[in-house]
C-alpha cells in the first residue's frame, strides 16, 4: 500500500479510487466534528476530484476501511491569505499519534504544490463538549482562537416587519448587486474574527441560496431611498441544514457601519425569519462568535437560544 504506516493503520492521500470512501467517511462523521462543510451540498463540488485546493488524506485500517480523514480547504474563497480550514480532521479512535500521522501526511501530500499546507495557519471547529479531541488538538499544539455559538428560534410568531419611511427591502438582483453585497459584508465584518474578504464571484457562485426561499427572498438587501438608492444592510436565509432537519439557516446579517444601532439589524433578522416562515420553516438557526455581544444581544432578544457551542482551534503547520 502506498502510504505512511502508523501502528496498525496506514495514512495515504485520497486518490480517485479512495474518493467515495473518503466522502462517505465525511458524511458519517462530520456531525461528530463540524459538519459545516461535510453535508451533501458542500461535498458535491468535490465528488469527482479534490484538486490542489482540497488536499486530503485518509487513515486506513489493515482491512482497507477508512478509520480517519484529514482534509484541508485552501481556496481563497473559504480562507483569508495564509490560512486554511479543515473540512474534517477526525479519527474513529481518539489517538494522538493517528492525528499526528494524518497531519504529517497532509503536509507531505501538498509539498511542492502551489497551495501547500506547510507554513499556513490551519484552523477547525470542534464541539466544546468533545473533550478527548480537544485534548489531542492541544497536545498537537493547536490553540483556542475563539468560541462560536449556534442559536435557534421558532419562526412561529414572526411577521414581516414594517419599514420606516424612506427604506425598502428587495431581493439581491443577479448581475447588479453582488458588489454592493460584498461592500456591506466587508465593511460590517471587517473587525470580526474569522472574516474572509468576500468577492462578487463567490456571491454569484453560491446563488442557490435565494432559491431555497419563495420569491428570491433568500438574499434580501435593505436600501435607503434617495436620488440614487443606497444599500445599507443585508441578510441571507437558506434552506434546510444538511443534517436533514427542516431548519432555515440565517447568515450573514449585516448593517453598514454608519447605519448600525438604529433598529435595522432587528428589522433584517425579522424579515429573514418571516421569509423562512413563508417558506415552510418552523425554526431558524444561526451562528455567532462568542465575543460578538451586540449580535448575541439582538438574537437573544428575538427569542434565539444557544443550542451549540463550538471551539475554533488553530495552528501553523510546519
Ligand atoms: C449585528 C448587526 C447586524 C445588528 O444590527 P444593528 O442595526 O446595529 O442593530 P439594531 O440597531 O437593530 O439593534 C438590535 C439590538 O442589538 C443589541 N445591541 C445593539 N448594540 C448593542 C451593543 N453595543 N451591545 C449589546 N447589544 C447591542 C440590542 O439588543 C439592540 O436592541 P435595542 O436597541 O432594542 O436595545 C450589526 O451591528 C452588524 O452588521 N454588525 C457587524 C456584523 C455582524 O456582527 N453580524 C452578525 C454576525 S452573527
Amino acid at each position: 500500500m502506498d502510504g505512511q504506516e502508523s501502528g496498525q493503520v496506514c495514512v495515504t492521500p485520497v486518490t480517485r479510487e479512495l474518493l467515495p470512501a473518503f466522502l462517505d467517511y465525511c458524511r458519517r462523521h462530520g456531525a461528530e466534528h463540524d459538519d459545516s462543510y461535510t453535508g451533501d451540498a458542500d461535498l458535491k463540488p468535490i465528488e469527482d476530484e479534490l484538486g490542489e485546493e482540497n488536499p486530503s488524506v485518509v487513515l486506513l485500517s489493515l482491512d482497507g476501511s477508512v478509520v480517519g480523514a484529514a482534509s484541508a480547504m485552501l481556496s481563497p474563497r473559504v480562507c483569508a491569505p495564509g490560512r486554511g480550514r479543515f473540512r474534517i480532521l477526525h479519527c474513529t479512535e481518539p489517538d494522538v499519534e493517528r492525528y499526528r500521522a494524518m497531519l504529517d501526511a497532509l503536509a507531505a501530500a501538498t509539498e511542492g504544490t502551489a497551495a501547500g499546507v506547510r507554513g499556513r495557519e490551519m484552523y477547525l471547529f470542534v464541539p466544546e463538549a468533545a473533550a478527548p479531541v480537544r485534548a489531542i488538538l492541544e497536545q498537537l499544539g493547536f490553540a483556542v482562537e475563539r468560541v462560536s455559538y449556534g442559536l435557534r428560534a421558532s419562526n412561529a410568531s414572526v411577521g414581516m416587519p414594517e419599514l420606516p419611511a424612506g427604506f425598502f427591502l428587495r431581493p439581491l438582483r443577479h448581475g447588479e448587486d453582488e458588489q454592493a453585497w460584498c461592500d456591506i459584508v466587508n465593511d460590517a465584518f471587517a473587525h470580526l474574527a474569522g472574516h474572509t474578504h468576500l468577492v462578487p464571484e463567490a456571491v454569484a457562485e453560491t446563488a442557490f441560496a435565494e432559491d431555497s426561499m419563495p420569491e428570491g427572498e433568500g438574499r434580501l438587501m435593505l436600501w435607503c431611498e434617495g436620488s440614487s438608492a443606497v444599500p445599507i444592510g443585508l441578510v441571507e436565509v437558506r434552506g434546510p441544514t444538511d443534517d436533514g432537519e427542516y431548519v432555515a439557516q440565517i447568515g450573514p446579517i449585516a448593517v453598514r457601519g454608519g447605519w448600525q444601532g438604529r433598529g435595522f439589524g432587528r428589522l433584517l433578522l425579522r424579515a429573514a425569519m418571516a421569509a423562512a416562515r413563508r417558506g415552510g420553516f418552523e425554526n431558524s438557526w444561526l451562528s455567532v462568535n462568542g465575543e460578538n455581544e451586540k449580535a448575541i444581544g439582538l438574537y437573544l432578544s428575538e427569542g434565539f437560544r444557544k443550542v451549540q457551542a463550538m471551539v475554533c482551534y488553530s495552528r501553523r503547520l510546519d
